[in-house]
C-alpha cells in the first residue's frame, strides 16, 4: 500500500496548478519555464516535466468546472495518469504542492496511491512486477487529515485485497480469521458464530446455502462502539459473503464462474468499512452481520425446488440455487432486528441484471429508509464517485415471488432481477429503516479503469466512510441536523 504523509522534500516535485495560478510559481520554476507553461496552458496540455538537478518538476494543469463532484473525480484521475507518467523513472517518493484555488492534493493522492495498488502475494518473484512508489507527500497539509486518508486508502486496499484472495486460498473460516485479524489491526471487535451456533439458532437460509460445502459456515459479527456513541442506535452494515458461488445445482455458465470468487464483495466492504470508521475513530455505533459460505455442487446440495425454513421463521421455495445470495443476506437481516438499529445497509454482488443495468459505473439501490438518508448517501455517491442510481420496490414486483407451495420463492419472474432480489430482502427487513445495495457491476473489473485496478475495486469503503463521517456529525450535535442539510 502506497502511504500518504505530510511533510519530506523529495526528489519528484508536482506542482498541481490552473492557468489562473501559474503566476504563483515564480519560486519553483524559472522565468523560461513559466513562460513555456503558459503557452502550454492556452495549448490545454496537461502536464509538463522540468528536469532538475536534484530530481525533478512535474505540472499538472487543472482546468476546474463549476461541478465539485466532477472536478474532484477529475483530480482522482490526474493523480492516476501522473502515476504512469512517473512509472518510468521508478520513483519511490513524490510531494504534492497545491497551485490551484481549491486544493486539490489529496484527491490526487487518492487517486495516485489507489491507481499503484497491486495484488501480488501469489507470484513467485513479485519484487519484478513491484511499482516503485512507496510514499506521497502533501506539502504544508494538515497531518491529521493526511493520516485520516491514509487510514481509508488502507482499509479500500485491505477490501480489494479480501476480494482478490482466490477461493483455493480462501474459504468462509478463512474471511472469518480475517475479520478478525482487521479488528485487531484496526481497532474494533469481531465475533465469529459456528456451525453449533447456527444450527442452534436455526439459520435456515445460511445452512442451506452451505448444505455441499466441505467448510462449515460462518456468521460473523463485528462491532464498532466508540464511547462518544454508546448510547445511540447503532447502524447495521451487512455484507454478502459468499467465498464462491457456483451456482449451486443451478450451475453457472463457465464464463460466469470464473471470477466468482469476488462474490463476498459485499461482506469485504463491510470489513473495510469498519475499519476505516475505527482507525479514524468516528463518534458512530456500528455492527457489522457477515453470513460466509460458498455455494457448491455436491450430493448434499439443495436441489432446486426444495422448501427451506429461515431464520425468521418464513418457508422459502428454492427454485434456483443460484439466486442463494438473497438467503443469506434474509437470515441476517433477521438477525438484525434484536439490534433496533437507526439504518440497515447491505451490500452484495447480488443479480447479474444490475450489471446489465448499470454496468460498472453505479451500484443500484433500494429500500425503505427515509429519503434525507437516501439523499445523503446519493451524495456521498457524488462526493467519492461510488454513484447510486435508485430503484423501485413497488409492490408489484413483489408478487413475483409468490409460491404455490412455500411463503416465499426466492426467484422473480425473469425481468428486473435486481428489483425482485430486493423485494425479497425487504421481506426480512420488516419494519427497519432499511438499503440494499447491488454492487455485482462496480465491485470487480476484469480490466483497469482509472484508478480503480483490475479485480477487486474497495467499492463501497469511500462511499461508508464519507456517509457515516456526515452522519456521525449529525447524531453528535444535537443542534446540527447534518443529513437534512445536504
Ligand atoms: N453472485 C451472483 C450475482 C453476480 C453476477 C455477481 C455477476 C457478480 C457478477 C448471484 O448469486 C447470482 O447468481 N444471481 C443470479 C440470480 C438469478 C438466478 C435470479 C443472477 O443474477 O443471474
Ligand atoms: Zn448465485
Ligand atoms: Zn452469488
Amino acid at each position: 500500500m502506497t502511504a500518504v504523509a505530510a511533510g519530506h522534500p523529495d526528489n519528484v516535485q508536482i506542482v498541481l496548478a490552473e492557468k489562473e495560478t501559474l503566476d504563483r510559481l515564480t519560486d519553483l520554476l524559472l522565468p523560461s519555464e513559466l513562460q513555456f507553461l503558459h503557452a502550454a496552458a492556452e495549448r490545454e496540455v496537461k502536464t509538463c516535466f522540468f528536469p532538475r538537478a536534484q530530481g525533478a518538476a512535474l505540472v499538472r494543469l487543472f482546468a476546474p468546472s463549476t461541478d465539485p463532484a466532477a472536478n474532484a473525480e477529475d483530480a482522482r484521475l490526474a493523480g492516476n495518469d501522473l502515476l504512469r507518467e512517473i512509472r518510468q523513472y521508478k520513483i519511490e517518493r513524490v510531494t504534492l504542492h497545491n497551485y490551484c484555488r481549491d486544493n486539490r492534493m489529496f484527491q490526487v493522492a487518492e487517486g495516485m496511491a489507489l491507481g499503484n495498488y497491486q495484488f501480488l502475494k501469489y507470484y513467485t518473484r513479485p519484487e519484478k512486477k513491484e511499482h516503485s512508489l512507496r510514499e506521497i507527500c502533501l506539502a504544508g497539509a494538515d497531518p491529521e487529515a493526511v493520516a485520516e486518508l491514509d487510514n481509508l486508502l488502507d482499509a479500500v486496499c485491505l477490501t480489494r485485497s479480501l476480494v482478490n484472495e482466490p477461493h483455493s486460498h480462501f474459504t468462509a473460516t478463512d474471511l472469518a480469521r480475517a475479520a478478525e485479524i482487521s479488528a485487531q489491526q484496526f481497532g474494533f471487535e469481531a465475533e465469529v458464530l459456528g456451525m453449533e451456533t447456527l444450527e442452534n439458532l436455526k439459520m435456515g437460509g445460511l445452512l442451506a446455502v452451505n448444505q455441499a460445502s466441505d467448510v462449515p459456515a460462518q456468521f460473523i459479527v463485528l462491532h464498532y462502539c466508540p464511547e462518544t456513541a454508546r448510547e445511540t442506535a447503532p447502524i447495521v452494515l451487512i455484507g454478502k459473503g459468499v467465498v464462491y458461488d457456483t451456482g449451486g445445482l443451478s450451475l453457472k455458465p463457465s464464463d460466469g464462474m470464473d471470477y466468482m470468487k469476488c462474490d463476498m464483495a459485499g461482506a469485504a466492504t463491510v470489513i473495510g468499512a469498519i475499519a476505516v470508521a475505527a482507525k479514524n475513530k468516528l463518534p458512530v455505533r456500528l455492527i457489522g452481520l457477515i453470513p460466509a459460505t460458498d455455494n457448491k455442487i455436491g450430493e448434499r446440495a439443495m436441489s432446486p425446488g426444495d422448501v427451506i425454513r429461515m431464520y425468521s421463521g418464513d418457508t422459502v421455495e428454492v427454485v434456483n440455487t443460484d439466486a442463494e445470495g438473497r438467503l443469506i443476506l434474509a437470515d441476517a437481516l433477521h438477525y438484525a432486528k434484536q439490534y433496533q438499529p437507526a439504518l440497515v445497509l447491505d451490500f452484495a454482488t447480488l443479480t447479474g441484471a444490475a450489471v446489465r443495468a448499470l454496468g460498472s459505473q453505479a451500484i443500484c439501490y433500494m429500500g425503505t429508509a427515509p429519503q434525507n438518508v437516501k439523499s445523503a448517501l446519493e451524495k456521498s455517491g457524488w462526493n467519492t464517485y461510488e454513484r447510486l442510481v435508485e430503484l423501485p420496490l413497488w409492490k408489484e414486483y413483489g408478487e413475483e415471488l409468490k409460491s404455490n407451495i412455500a411463503d416465499l420463492r426466492n426467484l422473480g419472474a425473469g425481468n428486473a432481477g435486481m428489483i425482485t432480489a430486493g423485494k425479497f430482502l425487504q421481506h426480512f427487513a420488516g419494519d427497519m429503516p432499511w438499503l440494499h445495495l447491488d454492487i455485482a457491476g462496480p465491485a470487480y473489473l476484469r480490466h483497469a479503469n482509472g484508478y480503480r485496478t483490475k479485480e477487486g475495486t474497495g467499492v463501497g469503503v469511500r462511499l461508508l466512510y464519507d456517509f457515516l463521517k456526515n452522519y456521525s456529525a449529525s447524531i453528535t450535535s444535537p443542534s446540527a441536523e447534518a443529513l437534512d442539510d445536504q
